[in-house]
């Protein structure tokens, strides 16, 4: 039996700038894992699902009528991952089989409540991964990456696949997403073996050191977020208003240079500079609220980083925010507990993750 674990993810800053190609965020995996096992079968196979039977399958309207927000539904990310890995096998030559696969989710609570630690990222890759294994198709890490955003973005359509970067990589990353429409149009024109051995114009996944004094704490304001939706919101109240574009130009011009410096600070080991990069990062995605009247910082959220920072640290809403995680990073002589009993008494939850680093084997 093949078995695969893939990490969970936090966002740490650069969220919505790293969307557009070129543009950086700090991104961590965590030691919650969601766990894709393969087994040969006979004739047919079968997909069995954790996610799937206990999550409620989400809906909403278009044109009043009811629609599948298929975006929600883990079983299409690891459709497009199958169909993707086994399109690269075929053209290499593999005879397919039939398989039993079957997925194990930490990264969803068991009421259905997600924490936001990128799941659909983490089955996606998990799916790759176990066929590649299976398959016996010896990708590195650069081609399960790009096989997984390929798939993801087959059913997301919009963001960063920084998610997927985490969870393909683990530990802590500086990471830019590729030009989208580039790959788009070369999906169109070349094999598949082809355009995962060409370089990805802006693309860069860079693994970093931990730095020796910092610490990171992460917290769960118990609502669940859609990014997919807040992305879809930001990109449309941007698009038409010419005094709104100027200003996003500006949040990522800004958010660039942030997101490069606390980079330099990871690189330097310097923990302060980190922390202030941080901070400067949540004003800076405040303004993009006001610019697009998107709610990133939730009232949670920023009773979240309000204690944090009344305890030392330098805190922000991880990912798309408006709701999910809140980050914290302190000094490790920062002690942690009067920290712990504030968010108690506010109803934050601390997540007690870990930055997750593989180890080779198949964890
Ligand atoms: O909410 P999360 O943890 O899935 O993070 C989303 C981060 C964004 O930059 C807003 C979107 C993206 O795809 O990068
Ligand atoms: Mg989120």
């Amino acid at each position: 039996m093949i078995e695969v674990a893939t990490p969970g993810k936090l966002y740490i800053a650069g969220e919505y700038a790293v969307v557009e190609p070129g543009h950086p965020a700090l991104i961590v995996a965590v030691d919650q894992f969601i766990t894709v096992t393969i087994e040969s079968a006979v004739r047919n196979g079968s997909i069995q699902s954790q996610q799937y039977s206990d999550l409620p399958i989400r809906w909403t309207r278009r044109n009043g009528e009811l629609v599948l927000d298929h975006r929600e539904n883990p079983f299409h990310y690891i459709l497009a991952a199958i169909r993707l890995t086994e399109k690269y096998a075929l053209e290499k030559g593999t005879l397919l089989a039939f398989y039993d696969l079957k997925v194990t989710s930490e990264l969803d609570n068991s009421n259905g409540r997600k924490y936001g630690l990128g799941s659909s990222g983490a089955v996606t890759v998990a799916t790759v991964k176990a066929l590649n294994l299976f398959y016996d198709l010896k990708m590195d890490k650069l081609t399960q990456f790009k096989i997984a955003a390929l798939a993801h973005l087959a059913v997301q359509g919009n963001g960063s696949c920084g998610d997927i970067a985490a969870s393909c990589y683990g530990g802590w990353l500086a990471f830019s997403t590729f030009d989208h429409d580039w790959v788009k149009e070369a999906q169109k024109k070349w094999t598949l073996s082809h355009l995962l051995e060409s370089d990805w114009p802006k693309l860069n996944i860079q693994p970093l050191e931990t730095p020796k004094n910092l610490r990171l704490l992460i917290g769960w304001t118990g609502s669940p977020a859609s990014t997919s939706d807040l992305v879809d919101q930001v990109n449309q109240s941007t698009e038409n208003e010419a005094d709104k574009q100027e200003a996003y130009q500006q949040f990522l011009a800004d958010s660039k240079a942030c997101v490069e410096e606390l980079i330099e600070g990871f690189h330097n080991n310097n923990v302060n500079k980190i922390k202030r990069m941080i901070s400067k990062n949540r004003q800076l995605l405040a303004e993009l609220s006001h610019i697009t009247g998107v709610s990133i910082e939730t009232p949670a959220l920023k009773q979240l980083c309000d204690l944090a920072e009344a305890c030392g640290g330098a805190a922000k809403s991880s990912g798309a925010g408006g709701g999910d995680c809140g980050i914290v990073i302190a000094d490790q002589k920062t002690g942690i507990l009067p920290l712990m009993s504030k968010w108690e008494q506010a109803e934050i939850t601390p997540l007690p993750l870990h930055v997750y680093h593989y180890r080779g084997g198949t964890k």
